[in-house]
């Protein structure tokens, strides 16, 4: 890894044994991008990939030789209000009233490893041999502000990451009412963007367009990331498939209003955009004060959407992840929302404690319900403290008779919200987002608490800390049952409102920050009504996230599919839970429920206290299964190999680091009468080694992958001497050992 830097030319050239990235200075002290993509050698001089041309009705910015059609120009970050009709990545609104930029290069600086975003999630470094950063710092003087881009090149990843700071030295005040975390002007637009999209109950849906001239983009204005669309969106080559070509993967580090945009100008050439969203945003910088944005990673891949998935799991388990639950596998649980909901008292969690225990289940998580008034979703939510009648000698007895099983104990919060009926409501009404003299509307019969005041957020860290240091407590689920409206804070100034929805996910990290800080033992899951807020910046708090509140193993397939193309396997919460399931109705094997849950973090979400016996033994396999095998399944390397959204059968492998252990799951949706030969090719594996796969003999790699399993009577069940497919939504497991 290393950044060349040419003095006498003004280019930068960041480089590792993946990627290269080339910028240069413009002649108006801009910054042009030149290249990203395979590595190339360096060289003296890259001027000849300024593609800088004058056409007709170009506007020309500067004067003599330095005139410059800015529209042209591939840039590095591009400002408002000049030559450039082009989306810009900073907008800034002075006193004067023009919102035009001109920052041009000063300096710039090398760094070892990667700086510290205050306050904000990022990537980070443990040595300084691991990383290094470039920083540009360019400044705009009539405006006085100065602009500083941070590049950081990881040695050992095909990956950058992104962020812009900017501070105003002036007197008065400037309002940013743009500011990209990331601008990467491509040269052309032969790309396919696909972006993850859905709803609740189905989220992250891979949906795959070209791209076209004009502006595509996906965004919240939630409040929350969404489990509309997600901040991550990759764009690859047609071509490209998951195990070959071209593939860049642009992920933004942020749980709030967020904005990832292609544009694609005229000529071909693609912009593309990613940071907060600029709807709804303003931030006042007063003198000396400064904005930084979130980080945005870049990554890249010749070896298809596998290659690039693989490298930000990795970069997100080792260098995003914190704590001792980083590269750890994760406890069997057994969640009782799906098994109880309301309905529970302690005699009830015990009895599922009990029996979960002599299943070999390793923790129970006490879902919702068990505080102040919250008999239902309608009351309750923000007194954190637990209900008498329904835990007599609370959160800590309980905790205690859970211990005795031999069972970790976990707990259930949602610290940003609360309902009208609860005392902290009544004791603070003045603090929820509301528009002053307008009504608040409700969802979920519940407010959002304001967390950009820090007096909130330090009321409520009292009140779980409380909790948290006095009883046992392994494991938090940290919920957010719902979007943000009305999005205005009792104590902020008219002209500083356009902030409530950044300080509000600041106040959530500070938060998370605290309370890992304080009990770093404990392991975060995150959850936003199932998959609402499932984003790369809250892996850095809570190393797992729910992935959706649909667990039905039908669609189970989809979303940790989808899912799995940002994000590691550890981080993917899944749970098998019962049939009829509660979300579609669904009636899957308990099989094939248990191996769509293998594929994530893995626990059980139903009362096995309701199964027969034969059930409830196979419970117990699956459990020691998964404890067997969950490093390799949560941190091995993840292939995607058939797509549920494409075929009637799916498939996904992982394969340990030396190759010599893996296991692929091939899931069927419907059955088929009568149906033709099939084979399941694996990938990964090596071609010279000689594997046993369990139940289906010996062969070499290189038979595995090229001729493949032979799997027509795979998952099948024969009658009268012919073979028929047992059932609908079966499910075959394929463990693979080299020797
Ligand atoms: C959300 C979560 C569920 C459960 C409920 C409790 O919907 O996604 O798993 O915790 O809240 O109210």
């Amino acid at each position: 890894m290393s950044i060349f830097v040419n003095e006498q030319n003004g280019t930068f050239h960041l480089q590792n044994h993946f990627v290269s990235y080339i910028m240069a200075v413009l002649p108006n002290g801009h910054i042009g991008q030149l290249y990203f993509g395979k590595k190339i050698r360096d060289r003296e001089d890259f001027s000849y990939l300024l593609e800088g041309c004058i056409r007709s009705h170009s506007a020309l910015t500067g004067s003599d030789t330095r005139r410059l059609s800015l529209e042209h120009v591939r840039q590095e970050y591009p400002f408002a209000g000049g030559t450039d009709y082009r989306q810009g990545a900073v907008r800034i609104m002075q006193e004067n009233g023009s919102c035009l930029t001109d920052f041009v290069f000063r300096r710039y600086a090398l760094t070892g490893g990667k700086p510290v975003l205050e306050g904000l999630p990022a990537t980070y470094t443990e040595d300084d041999g691991e990383a290094e950063t470039l920083h540009l710092y360019l400044e705009d003087e009539k405006a006085h502000m100065e602009l500083e881009l941070l590049y950081t090149i990881f040695r050992d990843e095909a990956v950058i990451a992104r962020s812009a700071r900017v501070r105003y030295t002036g007197s008065g005040s400037v309002r940013i009412e743009k500011m990209m975390s990331l601008n990467l002007d491509l040269p052309d637009d032969r790309y396919d963007w696909i972006q993850f999209s859905g709803s609740w109950a189905r989220e992250r849906y891979p949906m795959t367009h070209p791209l076209h001239q004009g502006i595509q983009s996906v965004g919240s204005i939630r409040g929350n990331s969404s489990h509309q669309h997600n901040p991550f969106v990759i764009l690859k080559r047609p071509d490209a498939t998951e195990n070959a070509g071209e593939a860049l993967g642009f992920s933004l580090l942020y749980s709030g209003n967020f904005l990832i945009q292609a544009e694609t100008d005229t000529y071909g050439v693609t912009r593309m955009q990613a940071g907060i969203h600029p709807e709804y945003f303003a931030w006042k910088l007063e003198e000396g004060e400064s904005f930084q944005t979130p980080e945005a990673v870049l990554a890249w891949s010749e070896e298809g959407m596998n290659g690039l998935s693989q490298t930000l799991h990795r970069l997100y388990q080792r260098r995003l992840c914190r704590g001792e639950w980083r590269e750890k596998a994760r406890p069997i649980l057994i969640n009782n929302w799906e098994a109880t909901f309301f309905d529970f008292n302690e005699e009830k969690l015990l009895q599922i404690a009990r029996k979960a225990a002599s299943a070999g289940i390793e923790m129970f998580v006490l879902d919702d319900g068990w505080f102040g008034a919250r008999r239902s979703d309608n009351a309750g939510l923000g007194d954190w403290y637990p209900a008498q009648e329904i835990l007599p000698e609370g959160i800590k007895g309980l905790s205690e008779k859970i211990e005795a099983m031999g069972l970790k104990f976990g707990l259930w919060i949602e610290p940003e919200m609360v309902n009208p009926d609860s005392d902290l409501y009544r004791a603070h009404p003045d603090w929820i987002l509301r528009v002053p003299d307008r009504q608040a509307s409700l969802s979920r019969n519940q407010y959002v608490l304001d967390f950009s005041r820090p007096e909130v957020v330090d009321h409520i860290h009292a009140m779980i800390a409380d909790i948290l240091r006095n009883a046992s407590i392994s494991y938090i689920k940290w919920d957010m049952n719902r979007s943000i409206s009305e999005c205005y804070s009792a104590v902020l100034p008219a002209d500083r409102q356009g902030e409530v929805y950044h300080r509000y996910i600041l106040g959530v990290y500070d938060l998370y920050e605290r309370l890992i800080g304080e009990f770093p033992h404990i392991l975060f899951e995150s959850c936003a009504g199932g998959g609402g807020r499932f984003d790369a910046d809250m892996l850095y708090y809570a190393p797992q996230a729910w992935a959706s509140d649909d667990t039905d193993a039908a669609e189970r397939m989809k979303i940790q599919y989808g899912t799995s193309y940002g994000y590691p396997i550890s981080s993917i919460g899944s749970h098998v839970s019962a049939v009829p399931n509660d979300q579609v109705g669904r009636i899957t094997p308990l099989k094939t429920r248990a191996e769509v849950a293998y594929f994530g973090t893995y626990g059980y979400e139903l009362d096995l206290n309701l199964l027969s016996d034969e059930e409830f033994e196979a419970v117990k396999t699956y459990t020691d299964f998964m404890k067997e095998h969950r490093e390799l399944l949560q941190f091995g390397t993840f292939y995607r190999l058939r797509s549920p959204f494409e075929e009637n059968e799916m498939a996904w492998m992982v394969v340990s680091k030396d190759k010599k252990e893996a296991i692929a799951g091939l899931y069927r949706t419907l059955n088929v009468p009568n149906e033709s030969f099939s084979r399941l090719y694996l990938t990964g594996l090596d071609p010279d080694l000689s594997y046993e796969v369990e139940g289906y003999g010996r062969h070499f790699g290189d038979e595995l992958m090229n001729v493949g399993i032979v799997t027509s009577t795979v998952m099948s069940g024969k009658q009268n001497g012919s073979v028929c497919r047992a059932a609908d939504f079966t499910s075959e497991l394929f463990i693979v050992h080299a020797g």
